[in-house]
């Protein structure tokens, strides 16, 4: 199948590659030329965990080639994607449609027969009607077909997930043509038993929202039952195993934490909530959760605060990890910029460490010190705080850590170290949904 994906950021350029990687013949465009150029000189736009060596080999083996020119990129195709980003609109929490539908206009300016355009960003339902009747009021003289295929792969384990998915959802409008074209480019899928599924279109792009809303309620669950844990002396970790062992709930997303972040569950919610509202049906429950999490970040400094005795004016506080989640560099809604917020306010004085992500985090945290590692920005601080669990943090000197700091204080965010080796370090410990050891 000969394969066109417009946009190369993390779905688009993950797409791509993955596409090729299963024998596809994949063209990749971007408006940013800088990008493109970077991308074929083996340097990756974005921080993900095999990516490069991906792209590199099937670009190699002539499978995988990037342009910035949509009309080249588009000719011949079998199938054309749209990867382009949908963020939050400014003002309004609504999806920005802007970017699909200016691929929209320049793929109908473009095409030169018969093909299926498929919606793989994120786009609130009703998109492909739209992306729909764009192409045919320009273009009544090709065949085309508007599906929906979203992507439900997480950062920092994207190659993985897009390879072995649990489903594939594609939405169409019954077009037999379309159909099989899609179960054609999913067909190397079919080893793994990974079941494609076909919807109608505005049903796949309702899925796609309502399986990242119920996750992100899922998270705001287990978060509120760790305050209620804190308040009557439970434990969270050991509610979330004795609910998540019932089949029916699931272990998964029970991790309690600083609050959901990343490019996905906050703007996503927020665009469901607004299509509840439009269309009124509203989704009070993803409404709550959204206010929630906001809330959450936020308050995580508070308790920051709380852990070095109530007075944050004059201390030195070292954060570990910014990324919103680990093996990624992307900071978008990350939980560490709230909480740098709040201890800035709070009158402290901020050192952090992150193994990929301080390049990304350094522009919007000015006022905050970078450290070469978890070691040199724990030296003198007054609290060590796991924001992001990197697997590098989890294996830290804890005793040598606490013999270097002013103030033997550690803030497990994460929950990621154990109670007692914490303890044993000669750490005061703050944990989230647990007892810990703070006074
Ligand atoms: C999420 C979804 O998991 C993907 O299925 C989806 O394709 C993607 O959004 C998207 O729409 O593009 P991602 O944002 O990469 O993926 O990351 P997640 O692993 O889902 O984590 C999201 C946030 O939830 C992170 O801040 C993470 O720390 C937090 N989280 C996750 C928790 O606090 N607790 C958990 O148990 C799980």
């Amino acid at each position: 199948m000969k394969i066109t994906m417009i946009g190369t950021g993390y779905v688009g350029l993950v797409s791509g590659a993955c596409f090729a990687d299963f024998g596809h013949d994949v063209v990749c465009v971007d408006k940013d030329a800088g990008k493109i150029a970077a991308i074929e000189s083996g340097r990756m736009p974005i921080y993900e965990p095999g990516l490069d060596h991906l792209v590199g080999s099937n670009a190699a083996a002539g499978r995988l080639s990037f342009t910035t020119d949509l009309g080249e990129g588009v000719k011949g195709a079998d199938a054309i994607f749209i990867a382009v980003g949908t963020p939050s609109r400014r003002g309004d929490g609504h999806a920005d449609l802007s970017y699909v539908y200016a691929a929209a206009k320049e793929i109908a300016a473009a095409v030169d027969g018969p093909t299926v355009i498929v919606t793989k960003s994120t786009v609130p339902v009703g998109t492909g009607d739209e992306v729909e009747r764009i192409v045919r009021e320009a273009r009544s003289d090709v065949e085309i077909a508007v599906v929906s295929n979203p992507e439900f792969l997480r950062e920092g384990a994207a190659i993985g997930d897009f390879k072995r998915p649990d489903r594939v959802v594609v939405g169409t409008t019954g077009d037999q043509r379309a159909i099989d074209v899609m179960a054609q480019i999913y067909r190397p899928l079919n080893l793994n038993q990974a079941p494609v599924m076909f919807t109608g279109r505005r049903t796949a792009e309702l899925i796609k929202y309502a399986a990242n809303a119920f996750l992100a309620t899922k998270i705001t669950f287990i978060n509120e039952m760790a305050d209620l844990c804190e308040a009557v002396g439970a434990e969270v970790q050991d509610v979330a195993r004795g609910i998540g062992l019932d089949n029916r709930i699931g272990s998964k997303f029970l991790h309690a934490g600083p609050g959901y972040g990343g490019s996905c569950f906050p703007k996503d919610t927020l665009a469901l909530v607004k299509t509840g509202q439009d269309h009124d049906a509203p989704i009070r429950i993803v409404e709550t959760v959204v206010q929630v999490n906001d809330l959450r970040k936020r308050a995580m400094g508070r308790k920051i605060v709380k852990a070095l005795g109530g007075e944050a004016r004059g201390k030195t506080v070292a954060l570990l990890g910014l990324t919103f989640k680990p093996n990624t560099d992307d900071m978008r809604d990350a939980p560490s910029i709230a909480i740098v917020q709040a201890l800035e306010d709070a009158g402290a004085t901020i050192v952090a460490y992150d193994p990929e992500g301080m390049d990304v985090a350094a522009p919007l945290m000015p006022q905050v010190t970078m450290a070469k590692d978890a070691y040199e920005a724990a030296k003198g601080a007054d609290a060590l705080v796991l924001v992001t669990e990197w697997d590098a943090f989890r294996a830290l000197d804890l005793k040598r850590l606490a013999a270097s700091m002013n103030q033997p204080t550690l803030v497990d965010l994460r929950n990621i170290y154990p109670i007692q080796e914490a303890q044993n370090a000669g750490f005061t410990l703050s944990r989230v949904g647990g007892k810990g050891t703070e006074k």
